[in-house]
C-alpha cells in the first residue's frame, strides 16, 4: 500500500491538490536545481532539504504508530535519565524552525533549542545547504599531519571576533572536551614557564563545564558528580565575587593555574546572572594575581546574550575561550579552544617534550567546520537581532511576575529568559517535572532546572511561538 505521493520538480499546486484528492495520499514536492550554477545548487538543496523534512514528517504521520516505548526502555541508556522510574521519551521524528514533530502527531516548540545547540532554527536551509554541498566533497578525515580549508577558515574567523593579535584554535567536539583542553594547555603552559606547582584550579559556585574528569573536577556539581569525588582534582570553589575570588588567589599564591567562569551566565546551574562588572571585576584580581583566565562560552557563545562572546559585555581579553554547543550552528558537533598569543608562546617550540599532546579522532570534523565557517560568516555579516528582540520581549512579558508570590527571581538575558520560583531547589525538584509537563501540554518543550523554568529559543523563533512559550511559563509557575 503506497502511503504518500512525491512529485518530483517543482510544484504544481494544482497538481498536488488534485493528486491528494483522488488518492486521498499526502503529497510532497522534491525540487531539483533549475540552474547547475553553485547558488541554483545551493538553492535547491536547502528547499529540498524542507521537502524531505515534509516527507519525513508526512510519511510517518501515516503510518501505523509503531510504539518505540518498549524498544527504546529495553536497548538505550539516555543522559541524566534513571533505568527505572523515568518518564517515556518524546518520540520526535522530526524537526524543523523551532518545532520538534513527535511521533504522536504532536508539533512542540523546542524552546530550549535542543540542549542549547540550535542557533538559528532546526533545518535552516542556508546551512543544511551548505551542508549537503560540502558532502559532496567530505565526509571524515583525520587532522593531524592533514589540514583542510572547512577548519582553517573557521580558525581563521574565530581569531577574527578577539582582540588578540594572533592566537591559535584547537579543535575538538563538545563542550567538555573544549574545556579539557583549555585546563589542559593552562596548565601545561605554566610547566613551560617553570612553574610546575600550580596545579590548583578556581571554578565558581554554581559553576558546570561538562562531564568529563577535568571538566567536573572544575564544575564539582555533588549530585551531578558526587559520585566521583575521590577521583576528581583539587580545585577552589568560590562564589561569584571578585572579592572573594581575591581572597583565595592571595591564599594560594603561585599554586593556582587558572580561573574558569561561564561569562554573564551560569547554565546548567540554574542560569544565574552577573553583571558585566562583577565579570569585569574578577578578570581585574585574576590579572592582579598573574593567573590565566578561561571563559567557558560554550553556551553564552555565537551571540545567545546579545555579543558574539558574552565576555565581550565586560570589555575582557581572556587567555583561553571554550566554544562548542551553537558552532556549527547546533547541526554537527564541533568545538574549539581559542589560545591567545601569550599561551602559543609558551607552546612555540620545536621541543618534542612540549608538544600539547591531545587530540580526538573526529578533531575538526570537514563537514562540521563547513558548517561552522557559514554560520560564523553569517554571524559577522548579519549580527543577530534576535537577543535584543528577545529580551526586550521576556522583559516586558515577565514584568508581572516580579514580586509575584511564587517567584523568586526572574532573569533575563540576551535570548535567555528563567524564572526562578519560591519553592524547594535542586535538580530533582518535584516542581521541575510538574512545570515541565505543564508546558508540555500547551505544546512548549522545556526542561526546567530544578526551580527554575527557563527558556533559550533559537534565533529564528517567530513571535506568536515566543508568546506561546511565555504563556506557558507563566501557566506553569501558577500549577507548579
Ligand atoms: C558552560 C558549559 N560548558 C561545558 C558544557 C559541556 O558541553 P557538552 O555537553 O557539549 O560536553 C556545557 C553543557 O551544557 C556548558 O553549559
Amino acid at each position: 500500500m503506497p502511503t504518500a505521493v512525491v512529485l518530483m520538480g517543482e510544484a504544481d499546486e494544482h497538481a498536488r491538490a488534485r493528486i491528494a484528492k483522488e488518492s486521498g495520499l499526502p503529497v510532497a514536492p522534491l525540487h531539483f536545481p533549475s540552474t547547475f550554477d553553485a547558488s541554483g545548487i545551493r538553492e535547491s538543496a536547502s528547499k529540498q532539504a524542507s521537502a524531505l523534512n515534509e516527507i519525513v514528517v508526512l510519511l510517518s504521520a501515516t503510518r501505523p504508530v509503531v510504539d518505540h516505548r518498549e524498544a527504546d526502555r529495553q536497548f538505550v541508556w539516555h543522559p541524566y535519565t534513571p533505568l527505572r522510574g523515568a518518564e517515556p521519551p518524546l518520540e520526535v521524528i522530526g524537526a524543523r524552525e523551532e518545532f520538534l514533530h513527535l511521533a504522536d502527531g504532536r508539533k512542540v516548540i523546542d524552546a530550549i533549542s535542543s540542549w542549547w545547540t540550535i542557533l538559528h532554527g532546526h533545518l535552516d536551509p542556508h546551512l543544511m545547504g551548505v551542508l549537503e554541498q560540502a558532502s559532496r566533497s567530505f565526509d571524515h578525515v583525520l587532522f593531524a599531519g592533514v589540514t583542510h580549508a572547512p577548519a582553517i577558515r573557521v580558525a581563521e574567523l574565530l581569531l577574527q571576533t578577539t582582540l588578540w593579535s594572533g592566537g591559535r584554535v584547537f579543535f575538538s567536539e563538545n563542550g567538555s572536551t573544549a574545556v579539557e583542553v583549555a585546563l589542559k594547555m593552562a596548565y601545561q603552559v605554566w610547566r613551560h614557564r617553570g612553574e610546575p606547582n600550580r596545579t590548583l584550579f578556581v571554578g565558581f559556585e554554581d559553576g558546570y563545564h561538562g562531564d568529563t574528569f577535568g571538566a567536573m573536577s572544575v564544575g564539582r556539581d555533588p549530585l551531578f558528580f558526587g559520585n566521583f569525588e575521590p577521583l576528581l582534582f583539587k580545585v577552589e570553589r568560590v562564589p561569584v565575587s571578585a572579592e572573594r575570588l581575591d581572597e583565595v588567589l592571595t591564599r594560594q599564591a603561585g599554586k593556582v593555574a587558572a580561573v574558569i567562569i561561564e561569562p554573564l551566565v551560569q547554565g546548567a546551574g540554574g542560569m544565574r546572572m552577573h553583571s558585566p562588572w562583577e565579570l569585569r571585576a574578577i578578570y581585574e584580581v585574576t590579572r592582579k594575581h598573574g593567573v590565566l583566565f578561561i571563559a567557558d562560552e560554550v553556551m553564552t557563545g555565537c551571540h545567545r546574550t546579545g555579543p558574539m562572546w558574552a565576555f565581550q559585555a565586560a570589555g575582557i581579553s581572556p587567555d583561553l575561550i571554550c566554544t562548542a554547543k551553537t558552532l556549527a550552528g547546533g547541526i554537527l558537533p564541533l568545538a574549539a579552544t581559542l589560545a591567545s598569543p601569550a599561551i602559543v608562546e609558551a607552546f612555540d617550540t620545536a621541543d618534542r617534550e612540549k608538544t600539547f599532546f591531545h587530540g580526538h579522532s573526529f578533531t575538526a570534523h570537514p563537514l562540521a567546520c563547513s558548517l561552522a565557517a557559514a554560520n560564523l560568516e553569517r554571524l559577522r555579516n548579519e549580527p543577530p537581532t534576535a537577543p535584543a528582540r528577545f529580551q526586550q520581549f521576556w522583559n516586558e512579558t515577565f514584568a508581572e511576575l516580579r514580586g509575584h508570590p511564587r517567584v523568586r527571581d526572574v532573569r533575563v538575558r540576551g535570548t535567555i529568559a528563567a524564572i526562578e520560583l519560591e519553592v524547594p531547589g535542586g535538580y530533582l525538584a518535584k516542581t521541575a517535572q510538574a512545570m515541565r509537563a505543564c508546558c508540555l501540554e500547551q505544546g512548549v518543550f522545556l526542561r526546567p532546572l530544578g526551580n527554575v523554568l527557563y527558556a533559550l529559543p533559537p534565533f529564528g523563533t517567530r513571535e506568536e511561538s515566543l508568546r506561546r512559550i511565555a504563556a506557558a511559563m507563566k501557566k506553569a509557575v501558577e500549577v507548579a
